[in-house]
């Protein structure tokens, strides 16, 4: 299914693609099915963002405790003009000199955008270099992705917008033609694709490899990624980001199950479970689950299904990956990338990475 929807003006500077499939819900609820059957229990994260679900992440960005959107702003705030320039020259640089494409204008293509609130240092500072910019954003919520776009329009009239309602996978296969193909309606220009916030972390190792190869296999070569990436640190930061005071993150944890309650009819008595996050050090990752606090019965009668839990039992819903700059590297070598350069908040907490595509495609 996909929908396309015009601003009133007439301009049609936006158009929002619906490619979430028709059977969203069949989707969820196979994966439900499965998560809730399986040894141990999982549920996968894409589905924390229903509208409550973005509205309470907005909420753990503003949280004191969870340092990543601010380390990342202040990146920006300090660094957007010389990362659009890093970016320019990375993008010039791998094309042949003389060819007219490396005046085109860039197109800023962004995976998993949400509110966008970080992308506007960076839409500023390409504005302050071309005319125009056509900005890509994909996100699995439709209402985040189209509050978002219509409040960046209103502030960049200069801006037009090509938006995805799509999960990753689906909009990358959509966007790209071929491998080494372009990026559709970039007009032949530069992209600079972004992927903030600590969102690679949430795949698994070898997850996170075949993303960033199908992203890779999708750029041109001269494009470039922005990559965010949370970098390793004590536990007792990690942990407090990811378990707050206020207990937003534990209601963002909790509402996968109310979210199962309000589309499935289920009985999940949220009060019996709890938010747990610990950082695992070994294995490098925050894990985020929900623990049955009894022994109890849960009925999804949509599903028709009947899940049992013991005490203390544990529903896996996140891995949070932290990485240092010795294993950027080797990932972006096994995934087609070269790490150019790499900008940190000044606690050196997170790290903004530019990702060339200098190495040769065809990963
Ligand atoms: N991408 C975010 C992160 O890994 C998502 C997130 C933040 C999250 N807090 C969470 C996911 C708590 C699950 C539970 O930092």
């Amino acid at each position: 299914m996909s929908s396309t929807e015009h601003l009133a003006d007439g301009e049609s500077r936006l158009n929002i693609h619906t490619l979430i499939e028709a059977d969203a819900r069949t989707g969820f609820a196979a994966d439900v099915r499965r998560g809730l059957r399986s040894q141990p229990k999982r549920l996968f994260p894409k589905y924390f963002y229903d509208t409550l679900g973005s509205v309470l992440f907005d909420a753990i960005c503003l949280l004191p405790e969870y340092y990543l959107t601010r380390a990342e702003d202040e990146i920006f705030a300090t660094s957007a003009d010389e990362i659009v320039a890093a970016a320019v020259a990375a993008t010039t640089a791998a094309v042949a000199t003389g060819g007219s494409e490396q005046d085109a204008p860039l197109t800023l293509l962004e995976l998993g955008s949400g509110s966008a609130a970080k992308t506007r240092q960076l839409i500023e500072a390409l504005l302050r270099r071309q005319d125009e910019l056509l900005y890509v954003p994909i996100d699995i919520s439709a209402p985040a992705l189209e509050t978002s776009a219509r409040v960046l329009l209103q502030s960049y009239p200069a801006l037009r917008i090509e938006g995805y309602a799509s999960d990753y996978d689906t909009a990358l296969a959509h966007l790209c033609h071929s491998a080494g193909g372009k990026v559709e309606g970039s007009g032949g220009g530069r992209t600079l694709a972004l992927f903030l916030g600590s969102n690679v972390g949430n795949f698994e190792l070898d997850e996170a490899e075949k993303f960033l190869r199908a992203l890779r296999g999708c750029l041109g070569a001269g494009d470039a990624l922005l990559l965010g990436v949370d970098l390793k640190k004590s536990r007792i930061v990690l942990e407090a980001a990811y378990d707050d005071a206020l207990g937003v993150t534990a209601a963002f944890n909790l509402n996968l199950l109310a979210r199962i309650n309000r589309e499935f009819g289920a009985d999940f008595d949220l009060r019996q479970f709890h938010h747990v996050a610990f950082y695992n050090e070994l294995a490098g990752r925050v894990e985020i689950y929900l623990e049955s606090l009894r022994e109890q019965v849960v009925r999804l009668p949509a599903l028709d299904l009947e899940v049992s839990f013991a005490a203390g039992e544990r529903v896996h819903t996140e891995h949070s990956h932290k990485y240092d700059l010795a294993e950027l590297d080797a990932l972006a070598a096994r995934t087609g990338f070269t790490r150019t350069r790499t900008w940190t908040d000044q606690a050196g907490l997170f790290s903004s990475n530019l990702f060339s595509t200098a190495a040769p495609s065809g990963f």
